[in-house]
């Protein structure tokens, strides 16, 4: 497993601890109210011989997933917690994915995959329930951003606003989130609109189950466009594979 120094403050060791003993069994818990990284996962559509980083892997159950469904990607898998990559490394040696999965310590808001995994920039990058444990997650976007290929794209699962439910089930269920440290991110669509323009690409959005979770894809263009940035927001109106 490679490593990374420049990891900010101690954000690792928050990491640690609150995942120290949840790792055993969160693959079997976070099933239930993760939702939507499958869909994740089958509109990633890695190219043949294409590479797929996972920023935030945690327990590499994205990760190993995605793996199979890629058989001929170049699999890699990012985390700021060193106790969520020994379960990572596990789960992908149970896997016996070893020679096609490769794992590193790093820092969402501050990575290089040259660094990191000696090759400068991947096909998909995708970020799964981890943009609303990351402080400076619009950082964490920015970079994933710079690390992506031309015509790569960023794809996004996280929690919504909620608000397709009664106001009581919003108010129990953040609280019970800001309890692990998590918060949903309620700008997100317009924080990956503006980089998506700014970076001249394509942005699509859903909303999953009544605005539980929302799934974001940003698609960079083969080559900068010469004219001017055309913004592409069709958020709610340009649907993704189920
Ligand atoms: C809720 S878990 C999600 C794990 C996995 N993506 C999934 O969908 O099951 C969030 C993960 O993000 C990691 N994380 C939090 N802040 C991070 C950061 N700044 N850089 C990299 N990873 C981070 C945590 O250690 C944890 O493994």
């Amino acid at each position: 497993m490679a490593g990374q120094n420049r990891l900010t403050g101690d954000h690792g060791g928050l990491m640690d601890g609150v995942y120290r003993h949840q790792r055993h069994f969160y693959d079997a818990t976070r099933k239930y109210f993760l939702l939507g990284r499958d869909p994740l996962i089958a509109a990633l559509d890695v190219p043949e011989g294409g590479s797929v980083l996972e920023v935030g892997c945690g327990t590499g159950r994205n990760l190993t997933l995605a793996a199979k469904r890629y058989p001929h990607a170049h699999c890699f898998g990012l985390d700021i917690s060193r106790r969520m990559l020994e379960t990572a490394a596990r789960s992908v040696a149970r896997a016996n994915l070893d020679d096609r999965v490769r794992l590193a310590r790093g820092d969402a808001t501050r990575f290089e995959c040259r660094a990191l995994f000696g090759m400068s920039k991947v096909d998909r990058i995708f970020l799964s329930y981890t943009l609303s444990m990351i402080p400076d997650w619009q950082a964490a976007l920015c970079t994933s951003l710079a690390n992506l290929a031309p015509g790569g794209s960023l794809h996004i699962v996280d929690f919504a606003d909620q608000s397709g439910f009664p106001d009581l089930f919003g108010r129990t269920l953040r609280a019970w989130l800001a309890r692990f440290h998590v918060t949903p991110r309620v700008d997100l669509i317009d924080v990956a609109g503006a980089l998506a323009h700014a970076h001249k690409g394509h942005l699509v959005a859903r909303s999953l189950y009544r605005d539980y979770a929302l799934h974001i894809i940003v698609t960079l263009p083969p080559q900068p466009p010469a004219d001017a940035a055309r913004m592409q927001n069709d958020i709610g109106r340009d649907p993704l594979p189920a």
